[in-house]
């Protein structure tokens, strides 16, 4: 393995994301994701889709959403092939700075019911569940 490099996504990574997520994201019960939803947001925030790289392949990503009133964190996934290095570590690292930087006060993250492996990570960077709080959703 060569050196991870930590670096905001362009339009030019937009298919290896898409296949990252494919293999290695979670992908339940949530909306399907698509280049031109990638797109519109890398056009409305240039920084907020953050990749780990390795050489030339994507091997992880964060979504590190800040619109100006809370800090929303998705699509933090890493390829199966590059788990346990931490690299999940270092992306939400990356990310607690560019919330800081902005001013954010809390940074939350949805954890699907049952994903395990997912809580690993949040758990171990100091996230913890909010019990007193539900999602409340309407499809558009
Ligand atoms: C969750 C995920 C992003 C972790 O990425 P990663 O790069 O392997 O994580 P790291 O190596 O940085 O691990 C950081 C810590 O998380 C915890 N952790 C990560 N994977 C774990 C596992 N398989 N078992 C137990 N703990 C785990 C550990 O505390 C670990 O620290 P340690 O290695 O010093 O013990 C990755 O497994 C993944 O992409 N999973 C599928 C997508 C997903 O569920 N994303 C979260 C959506 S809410």
């Amino acid at each position: 393995m060569t050196e991870i490099v930590v670096r905001p996504a362009t339009v030019a990574d937009v298919g290896a994301v898409l296949a990252l997520w494919t293999v290695g994201a979670e992908n339940a019960d949530r909306p399907s994701d698509s280049a031109a939803d990638v797109e519109r947001l890398l056009a409305r925030d240039p920084e907020a889709l953050v990749l780990a790289t390795d050489g030339e392949d994507v091997v992880g990503s964060v979504i590190v959403g800040w619109d100006g009133w809370r800090c929303h964190l998705y699509r933090l996934a890493v390829h199966p092939s590059h788990r346990r290095r931490g690299i999940g570590r270092t992306l939400l690292e990356h990310a607690e700075q560019r919330f800081a930087a902005v001013g954010g006060k809390r940074a939350d993250a949805m954890v699907l019911d049952g994903n395990d492996l997912g809580a690993s990570i949040w758990t171990d960077a100091g996230y913890s569940r909010q019990p007193e709080w539900s999602r409340w959703v309407k499809p558009l």
